[in-house]
């Protein structure tokens, strides 16, 4: 249930994480000829939208808009300005406009003010958000697996663990940030798998960021887990003028959903990225159950503009 700031609010009853109830929402984008799963999920993403303690209503039309468009919200951390309880339970009341089952992983902001803990409860109590440190949770059909990350550069300039103590105490944050992804990716037993993180799993979604601060955006030691699975796609946050879309060196899609940066490039659509995965990629297309282009056309319009749509096979 969902507390707004005078208490008494809820949202309309929790979502189960199978996609099983989604009281407000309009339900999977098809289902199986034969029963009531969905066919294709539609996987709302973005990062960083920073809830400040003054931010009521300010997340909520971003939330309502999301929750016509999809079937799962997932938030890639930097969910808060300060890591300040007070942030979250706004955040929390924001929230109340999206009633459909939401995954989250923290972002540095979160730890800001070492309240990470007390962050996390009010978001999972009040507005049924589920964390995703190092774990992995099935969601209408869909894997997802998440960690925070951490930075530490990319490709030949990717720090390595020698000399002070403190260096190697930075490295293995990653080290460890980026063995929580693989053990959560190894749980999953999905055909499809998505990957949520904060920090950059590559170079090229932080592109467009200033050179100087690529060591802190993220870390080339996240891809390696991505490459071994077979990964759908990932999304991440963090890098608030990095570039949108890039690939592992793998091939795996890699999403920048950070807030700033969706607004920043596609200035004509709300700020996220709508996934649509396929839950049995194996089924010929017309067997998905997706929307027909007509009446995807008319949902497009009943929202004014469209979601940035990306198909994942
Ligand atoms: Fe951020
Ligand atoms: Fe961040």
């Amino acid at each position: 249930m969902v507390t707004t700031g005078d208490g008494h609010n809820d949202r309309g009853g929790s979502p189960h994480l199978d996609g099983s109830t989604h009281p407000g929402g309009n339900g999977s984008s098809g289902t199986t000829a034969g029963g009531t799963k969905p066919a294709t999920v539609r996987i709302a993403a973005v990062g960083d939208v920073h809830c400040a303690a003054d931010g009521r209503g300010t997340l909520k039309p971003l939330f309502q808009r999301i929750a016509a468009a999809a079937d799962v919200l997932v938030l890639c951390g930097d969910l808060t300005d300060y890591g300040l309880p007070e942030e979250a339970h706004v955040l929390a009341g924001e929230l109340a406009a999206a009633k459909l089952p939401t995954l989250a992983v923290m972002g540095n902001h979160e730890f800001h003010s070492n309240q990470q803990d007390e962050v996390r409860k009010v978001l999972e109590g009040q507005a049924g958000v589920t964390f995703i440190d190092g774990d992995a949770k099935e969601v209408c059909g869909i894997g997802f697996a998440g960690a925070k990350g951490f930075g530490g550069g990319f490709g030949r300039g990717t720090l390595g663990a020698w000399g002070e103590p403190a260096v190697k105490a930075f490295v293995q944050e990653a080290i460890d940030e980026a063995m929580k992804l693989e053990a959560a990716l190894a749980r999953l037993r999905t055909p499809r798998r998505i990957a949520v993180l904060h920090y950059a799993p590559i170079k090229a979604t932080v592109e467009g960021e200033p050179v100087e601060i690529f060591p802190w955006l993220g870390c080339s030691r996240l891809e390696e887990p991505i490459n071994r699975y077979p990964v759908a796609a990932v999304v991440h946050g963090h890098a608030h003028n990095g570039t949108p879309e890039g690939r592992t060196g793998g091939g795996v899609p890699v999403y920048n959903v950070a807030l700033p940066l969706m607004r920043k490039s596609y200035p004509d659509h709300p700020p996220f990225r709508l996934l649509e995965v396929p839950v049995n990629p194996d089924a010929p297309a017309d067997a998905r159950g997706g929307p027909s282009a007509t009446q995807a056309a008319a949902d497009d319009a009943a929202l004014g503009h469209a979601p940035v749509q990306t198909t994942v096979r």
